[in-house]
């Protein structure tokens, strides 16, 4: 059955616009491995859940935008002559607005209300499915959405919605998000090459499921905390360029030449550096390790990605840690890590399907024990990318 909008939704749409509603579906996503790599050009593995944002949507004879949320206070308008951010959660989709219109897109006025799945600040991309949920809606309108085979149409939306996100929202995002949310199909997962652009759907295997352990955490400083570490990245690069002149990213080095080089560069764009490095390659480990269904392989990958996020590009927490340890002893735990960007948030886990159950218990029961907090257990399937609901 193809997932159905919250009843909710269609049930405020009714006090909210006169005019019955379009209905568009942006998916989260889960990112598997190849954390912080993006926006230092390298690899990414992540898939789009089941857990979407969902917009209903309907011209208006004016420019201007009106937008509210069920999952949000008061009601966002602008015109669509004078987008500007106005630091409020509506920024992002201003932002998609803006970046649309800049872009030559002859947008109209429009009713948008907005329905989340999506946790906030749990690392499953709510900001990039509001932004280009908005943007695929506001399309829609004028008969511009890209169609499944569009993938021009397709990375042009992703490249507005990241605009909006580092020009109206102030988080300097890579691109992983929005090329989920606008590239995904169900049941694979997308490796995304974030220097070429180019991507591989890989499928996951039968017989798992993916289980979202939020700690229920959340850190006010993550979105300066990620500009900082995006800083510090560049901050390697360029101590790494008194080595290797022409060195443009870190994605350019493995991890053998960076051993070499590595004691150019200051602490701690060092350890920085070693994550984005090493991450990169146990993105293509992973890949090899779900085609082979190697479950003791993938489980030793994503451990080692977790201590690296840990140690050394310092974005876990002591929750997101006891989150993992939970997991790892709990009936039916295949592989697991923190995911996302981190600063609290959730963790992914691959389960065996049919310990759904027992595997939530396992972890709430040894979550609570270490942490005296609740933790939140969201069982996801891969999802569709953007589209008409
Ligand atoms: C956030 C950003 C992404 C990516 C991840 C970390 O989700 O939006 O671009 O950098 O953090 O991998």
């Amino acid at each position: 059955m193809s997932p159905q909008p919250p009843p909710a939704l269609l049930d405020a749409w009714r006090a909210f616009s006169a005019s019955p509603p379009l209905l568009y579906r942006a998916p989260g996503r889960v990112n598997l491995i190849g954390e912080h790599t993006d926006y230092n050009q390298g690899l990414v593995l992540p898939c789009a859940i089941s857990l979407a944002t969902w917009i209903a949507a309907a011209p208006r004879d004016d420019d201007t935008l009106r937008v509210a949320s069920l999952q949000m206070e008061g009601i966002v308008t602008a015109r669509l002559t004078g987008l500007a951010p106005q630091r409020s959660w509506g920024d992002g989709v201003l932002g998609v607005a803006a970046m649309l219109a800049r872009d030559g897109e002859r947008l109209r006025g429009a009713n948008l209300l907005i329905a989340s799945e999506i946790p906030l600040g749990a690392g499953l991309s709510s900001s990039a499915a509001l932004e280009v949920g908005a943007g695929f809606a506001l399309l829609a309108l004028t008969d511009r959405a890209p169609g499944p085979a569009d993938r021009a149409g397709r990375w042009r939306l992703a490249h507005a919605a990241q605009a909006a996100e580092h020009q109206f929202v102030g988080t300097r995002c890579g691109i992983m998000d929005p090329a989920c949310c606008v590239l995904a199909q169900a049941d694979h997962a997308l490796w995304l090459d974030c220097r070429s652009l180019d991507t591989q759907l890989v499928p996951l295997p039968a017989g798992i499921r993916l289980a979202l352990c939020d700690t229920g955490v959340r850190h006010a400083l993550a979105s300066s905390e990620y500009n900082r570490r995006r800083q510090e990245c560049e901050a390697a690069v360029a101590a790494l360029r008194a080595v290797r002149p022409a060195l443009t990213s870190l994605r350019e080095l493995t991890p053998s030449e960076f051993a070499e080089a590595a004691e150019r560069v200051p602490e701690p764009a060092r350890r920085r550096a070693r994550h984005v490095i090493s991450e990169n390659q146990r993105v293509e480990q992973a890949v090899a390790a779900l085609a082979a269904e190697d479950w003791p392989r993938l489980r030793a990958i994503l451990a080692a990605s977790h201590r690296s996020l840990r140690e050394d590009f310092e974005v876990s927490s002591p929750e997101l840690d006891a989150m993992v340890a939970a997991a790892e002893s709990a009936p039916g735990f295949l592989a697991g890590r923190m995911t996302g960007g981190g600063f609290g948030g959730a963790t992914v886990n691959f389960i065996r399907e049919g310990s759904e159950e027992a595997f939530a218990g396992g972890v709430s029961a040894a979550y609570r024990r270490a942490s005296g907090r609740e933790a939140a257990i969201r069982i996801v399937t891969a999802a569709d990318a953007v589209g008409p609901a």
